[in-house]
Order: structure tokens, then sequence, then C-alpha cells
């Protein structure tokens, strides 16, 4: 049966995907955002793809007075949590601002949510709780070593909702660890369109293939992997939107924490998505090999066996389509 979903963060790259799974599947949903790294314009794309009028607060997850409104006015079953700040480097130069936002937005909304006896809720947590994993495939249980702010505010999260759903039975959370979303929606409505320059690796290549960024860097091609690049875990955003659906449907059935990894359950190297994005765009891109970055993992994706089995849920689209969805997107923009 459909439910008045909230989904904080709802205009940015992985709620506007969430936000049309969760439409497509019945719900009704309410977004809010602060605009803080998106546009309202993925609001018109939003109502256009979901046929739903989608009310908007256009509000800070942090402002207390606005959430208290929210929850008065709509009568909300179940809440994604997706608003945050997620930019690794800058969470570094600023652990106060992402505390703050990622931390303090979270106690923000736990609070707002118990008053309001709201308590089910889908929390987007990351991968980089691992931090530097000793072995994979990365499952749940594998040692958690977050090597960055960033990572460290979301296991700050998980760690409050944890105890919040143990201090009151009636919590049901799940904890999602998202390995490298990517791609866009097939109908090149939505996509990632951050405020400032892309971090993440399709993202720049789309944007070397249109000609708004000379080549492609490559951190590194003397790691412990087949072809000496880095190896990640990427998986379609819409495949990820999917599985906050049967996450939620999941919750229906299991109270308390739920801990879950979604990803591919695959590594690609940095050259095999160059390679795919070629194949999408039809070109060849410049690329050029520069030092290692600080910090990053040579090798990281997911055992994503958890999810498969008790969500009936697993990723079905493949790196060219990853590729294929972000080109196409990048090409309307
Ligand atoms: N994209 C990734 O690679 C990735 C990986 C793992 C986890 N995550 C997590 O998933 C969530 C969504 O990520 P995304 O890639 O869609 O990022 P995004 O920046 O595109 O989306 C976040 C949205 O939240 C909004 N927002 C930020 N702070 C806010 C605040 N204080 N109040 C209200 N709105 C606020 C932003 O304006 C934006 O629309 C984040 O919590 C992120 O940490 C993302």
């Amino acid at each position: 049966m459909g439910r008045r979903v909230l989904v904080t963060g709802g205009a940015g790259y992985v709620g506007s995907h969430i936000a049309v799974e969760l439409a497509r599947a019945g719900h009704a949903l309410v977004v809010l955002d602060n605009f803080v790294n998106s546009s309202p314009a993925a609001l018109d794309a939003l109502r256009r793809l979901t046929g739903q009028s989608l009310p908007l607060v256009a509000a800070d997850v942090r402002d207390r007075a606005a959430l208290k409104a929210l929850f008065a006015r709509h009568a909300i079953d179940a809440v994604v949590h997706c608003a945050g700040l997620k930019a690794i480097r800058e969470g570094e130069a600023k652990p106060l601002a992402y505390y703050d936002s990622n931390v303090g937005g979270a106690i923000a909304l736990v609070d707002a949510m118990t008053a309001a006896g709201v308590k089910t809720l889908v929390f987007s947590s990351s991968a980089t709780v691992y931090g530097q994993p000793d072995a994979n495939p990365v499952s749940e249980d594998a040692p958690l070593q977050p090597g960055s702010v960033y990572g460290r505010t979301k296991r700050t999260v998980e760690l409050l909702l944890e105890d919040t759903a143990r201090s009151d039975r009636q919590w049901r959370v799940a904890l999602l660890r998202y390995f490298n979303p990517a791609g866009a929606h097939p109908s090149g409505e939505i996509g990632e369109a951050p405020s400032s320059a892309a971090e993440n690796l399709v993202p720049i290549l789309a944007e070397v293939a249109a000609g708004r960024r000379q080549e492609i860097e490559v951190y590194g091609d003397d790691y412990p992997t087949a072809d000496g690049t880095g190896v990640r875990d990427y998986i379609h955003v819409a495949d990820l939107a999917e599985g906050h659906v049967a996450a939620l449907a999941h919750l229906a059935r299991q109270p308390g924490v739920t801990v879950l990894n979604l990803g591919m359950g695959r590594g690609c190297s940095v050259l095999e998505v160059i390679a795919a994005f070629e194949r999408a765009c039809g070109r060849q891109l410049r690329r050029r090999v520069v030092a290692r970055r600080p910090g990053d993992v040579a090798m990281y994706y997911a055992d994503p066996a958890r999810a498969n089995a008790l969500l009936g849920w697993r990723a079905r689209r493949d790196l060219d389509a990853i590729c294929v969805d972000a080109w196409r997107w990048t090409g309307r923009r």
C-alpha cells in the first residue's frame, strides 16, 4: 500500500532518483531541500517524471521549526534521509560544517520524527564507513574504520540511529551503505548536477566528453590491481534508488536496524570506466596519469549478498548502461 514518504535532499542526485522510484512504487512524496548542492529545476523535472504535485519544503534539515511544521502539515509515514554534505576533500577542510550538517541534521530530524511519532527511517550511509578494507568483497561485518571526516560523520549518524532504535523498539531503520553511485535517469531529465566542480569519475568523464574539461587525470596506475588503476564498485543510481524502495518494504516487515551494502558486487578499474564511457560517447577521451591521491584505496567492492537476500533486490544495470545514461544527461545540459 502506498505511503507518504518524506525525502530529505530530494532535489539532489540520489534523492531525486529515489523520489522517482518511490512514486513508481505508489508512494506519495514530500521533498525537503535547502538547495545547497542542487537546484529547484530538479523539482520541475521530478514533477514531470512522477506525475505528482510533490510538495516542497525549502528548508535546512537542521531547521527544527520547519521540521515541526512539516510533520504537522503532512501525515508522513516514513523518511528517506539523503540531505547532507558529501565532498570528501571539502570535509577535511571544513570538519565542523560537515559534522554540523550531517550529524546535526540527523539529530534534528530524529528529534522531529520522534515528536511526530514517525519512526521509520532509511538513511543514506556510505561505504566510506569501511575506510581501507582488509579484504574484498566488503561485507557489512567488515571492520569500520572511516578514513575521512565525511566517513566519520556517516558512521556517527549510524551510531546515533542504532542507539535511538535500541532505546525505543518501535523504530525501524535501514542504514544503506552506498558504494559508488553513477549514471542518471534514462529519461535524461535528472542526473548529477553539483553546484561546484565534479569530483567523481563518471561526471568528470562526461565533462571531458562534452569539451568542458581538457582531460581526465588518472590518479595512479601502479596500484596492485589488474591494470594498475583504482578499482571501485559503480552502481547505477536507478538500481540504488530501487534498493531504497525495497528497503522501505523490508522495514514494514522488520523492526530494529537493518544494515545493508548497496553495490554491484563487482569492481571496475578507472581504465575500464574510461573505455565504457568512450563506447557511450563514441570518441576517445584524453587522459593523463598523475600521482596517487593520498588516502585513496587500491580497490574496494561490495558484497551485496545481504541486500540480495533480505530485499530480493540486486543491481541490474551494468557499467555501459551507467555511461550511456550519464552521457545522455550531460548532453541535455
Ligand atoms: N553520491 C555519492 O557518491 C554518495 C555515496 C555514498 C553516500 N552518499 C550519500 O547520499 C546522500 C545523497 O547524496 P547525493 O550524491 O545525492 O548528494 P547531493 O549533494 O546531490 O544531494 C544532497 C541534497 O541534500 C541537500 N542538502 C544538503 N545539506 C542539506 C541540509 N542541511 N538541509 C537540507 N538539504 C540539504 C542538497 O542541496 C542536495 O540537494 C548524501 O547523504 C550522501 O552523503 C552519496
